[in-house]
């Protein structure tokens, strides 16, 4: 979800509707705005669907110099004019957005029935309208007081932007696990959910911390704690460019973004080559090789796309550094009381830093007494912070819901955390040199591939209107061909189901069919001859066959091919995945899809 506010002596609902749009990628189910008039009046606008059908329903006099605005990602309530957000008291004086979930909703719901609130929507995030309205009563309290005091009976998680009719001077914005950041103006405010929705009007920014409220006016800001202690917090300006959150020209921010993976890559590895010593630097670890030596075990949490990049990790890792490693969903591993090990070294990825299941399971980690690293692309996240050292990406923004350059990013960054432990350990000189070497030339390879748009396009096309697809990997590619297989079903809603190419013979080969292709890795490795046996069996089934190699197999053993320049064999996998994006998108487009955002989808999942 996304939040928006302005205060200033402009029109809000210019900046809302701008700033909305920039947040949609976040959620885009239903979305809303509030605003208060000079002369107070709360007027209230929103809608199921996109920002733009907000636009299109908004009164042509629905104009206010104070403002708050919400995009949606439903989860307590369906989609609906009626949940989505504002929301507002019975006397419609009070309005609220909110990201988060508060946890004892229905037990506050169930109080404040009593006491007289009429609710008019599911959410849980009505309760916070009601209890602000209670705590005002019908004094001439301040707004930043009532919000204070009705979080205090909140328990959960929330980003949250409150602005009460009687005193249209200011907008209260608190933030508890669900990150809130103010943009500082001439003579004008702003506050989001996300810098991307600011950048167009300002670079100077203050992220508040969990814990902490704003009281946000035209002329300035003042932060304060639960506890109402002042706070100071000095601005920072923000060091993305504006353009880092357009499309910069292309069609879509997903194919931009897989455009930028050379660059992605470059700045990842940027400062942390070490050629001499042929191992990698890694400042923000903070753990000397000592430390790292007791390491006996890596265990790798991630959801989506970050647990496959994980799967790549983890390989990379027992390779180089010989050291077992393990990737996990970061949603599984936090309900199922896993056992926390000293010598276990933990590592959390996420691009958003936001994942909320991502950072339960940090936290339970972090509880039980583990060592937690990030690998993380947002810089001051909540999971970066969490996390007692890690990798940032520096892969730039990532809009489109789908992962591309902060999954080769974060495979990046392993390729690195294993370098650096395999040095440590047992990996020789020699071999040092060769990852080096190799990371460096990736750029160059991903441009190679990135060439082979256009071909890729029309196999695409060729293969878009099956009803599945098979996706499979031997070991390295095994990752690959589930990345592959989940980007695919993100983006063009094709079933896809990816399985280990040794597998295949134990079950699945049932399925294959003239309608069922299959998108086969076959790296040029130890283990070519046993894939391309595989090949051979699908043949034999009448499957069809789309290749992704180093070279092309005989006719007979594949219908099509897409060549893939040669790394070394532990930063193959990385390359192979590169050209899954683009059929997964050209696919997308083929099939006329909503690329960036996809049904069902949102780019953050803050809630369980
Ligand atoms: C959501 C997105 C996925 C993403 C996952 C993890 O489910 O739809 O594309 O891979 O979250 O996101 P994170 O920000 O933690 O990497």
């Amino acid at each position: 979800c996304g939040i928006v506010a302005y205060i200033g002596p402009k029109d809000a609902t210019t900046f809302l509707l701008e700033g909305l749009q920039r947040l949609e990628y976040r959620g885009y189910d239903s979305a809303g705005v509030a605003v208060l008039g000079k002369s107070g009046a709360l007027k209230v606008c929103k809608t199921k669907g996109r920002v733009a059908d907000l636009a299109a329903a908004l009164p042509a006099r629905f104009k206010g110099t104070t403002g708050i605005g919400h995009t949606r990602w439903a989860t307590h309530g369906e989609p609906s004019d009626a949940n989505a957000h504002p929301h507002t008291d019975n006397a419609e004086r009070i309005a609220v957005v909110h990201n988060g979930i508060i946890e004892n909703a229905d037990e506050l719901r169930a109080k404040l029935t009593a006491e007289g609130a009429v609710f008019r929507s599911e959410t849980d995030t009505e309760v916070l309208a009601h209890l602000v309205a209670a705590h005002l009563g019908d004094g001439e309290g301040q707004l930043e007081d009532a919000v204070r005091a009705a979080l205090k009976l909140v328990v959960g998680t929330y980003g949250i932007a409150v602005v009460d009719s009687a005193q249209p001077d200011r907008i209260v914005v608190a933030r508890n696990g669900s990150p809130i950041v103010l943009g500082l103006g001439e003579k004008e405010m702003f506050a989001a959910s996300d810098v991307a929705a600011l950048v167009r009007y300002t670079r100077q920014v203050v992220h508040l911390e969990d814990g902490e409220l704003a009281v946000v006016r035209a002329d300035g800001f003042r932060t304060f704690t639960e506890d109402a202690r002042t706070v100071t917090r000095q601005p920072s300006t923000v060091d993305w460019e504006v353009g880092s959150y357009d499309t910069g020209g292309y069609e879509h921010y997903l194919l931009k973004e897989i455009h930028e993976q050379p660059a992605a890559v470059e700045r990842t590895l940027s400062g942390r080559l070490d050629e001499r010593f042929a191992t990698a630097h890694l400042g923000g670890l903070n753990l000397d090789a000592r430390e790292l030596r007791e390491i006996r075990r890596v265990k790798i949490l991630g959801c989506g796309s970050a647990y496959y990049a994980g799967e790549m990790g983890a390989q990379l890792i027992e390779e180089l550094a010989r050291i077992p490693a393990h990737s996990e969903p970061a949603s599984e591993f936090r309900y199922r009381n896993p056992v926390i090990e000293a010598d276990t070294l933990y590592v959390a990825v996420s691009q958003s830093g936001e994942t909320y299941d991502t950072l339960a399971a940090v936290q339970e980690i972090k509880r039980k007494g583990g060592r937690v690293l990030g690998v993380v692309n947002t810089v001051g996240s909540a999971i970066a912070r969490e996390c007692d050292g890690g990798i940032y990406l520096h892969a730039g923004p990532e809009i489109s819901v789908a992962s591309t350059k902060a999954f080769t990013s974060t495979v990046i960054a392993f390729a690195l955390l294993a370098l650096h432990f395999g040095r440590i350990h047992d990996l020789s000189p020699a071999d040092g040199r060769r990852i080096v070497s190799a990371l460096k030339a990736l750029p160059g390879h991903i441009r190679q591939i990135l060439e082979q748009d256009e071909e890729i396009a029309e196999l695409a096309a060729k293969y878009a209107d099956n009803a599945g697809m098979m996706f499979i990997g031997r070991v390295r590619g095994y990752p690959v061909a589930r990345e592959g297989a989940q980007k695919l079903k993100e983006i063009s809603y094709v079933h896809a189901e990816a399985y280990p190419a040794s597998e295949l013979k134990h079950g699945p080969l049932a399925l294959i069919s003239p309608e069922l292709p299959t998108v086969a890795l076959v790296p040029d490795d130890e283990l070519l001859d046993k894939n391309l046996t595989t090949l051979g069996e699908i043949k034999a089934r009448s499957g069809r066959v789309l290749a992704v190699a180093h070279r092309a197999p005989e006719a007979k053993l594949a219908d099509h091919c897409i060549l893939v320049p040669k790394s070394e064999p532990e930063l193959d996998p990385l390359l192979l995945n590169i050209p899954l994006q683009l059929l997964a998108y050209h696919a997308a487009v083929a099939l006329g899809r909503d690329v960036d955002k996809p049904r069902n989808l949102a780019k953050s999942v803050t809630v369980e």
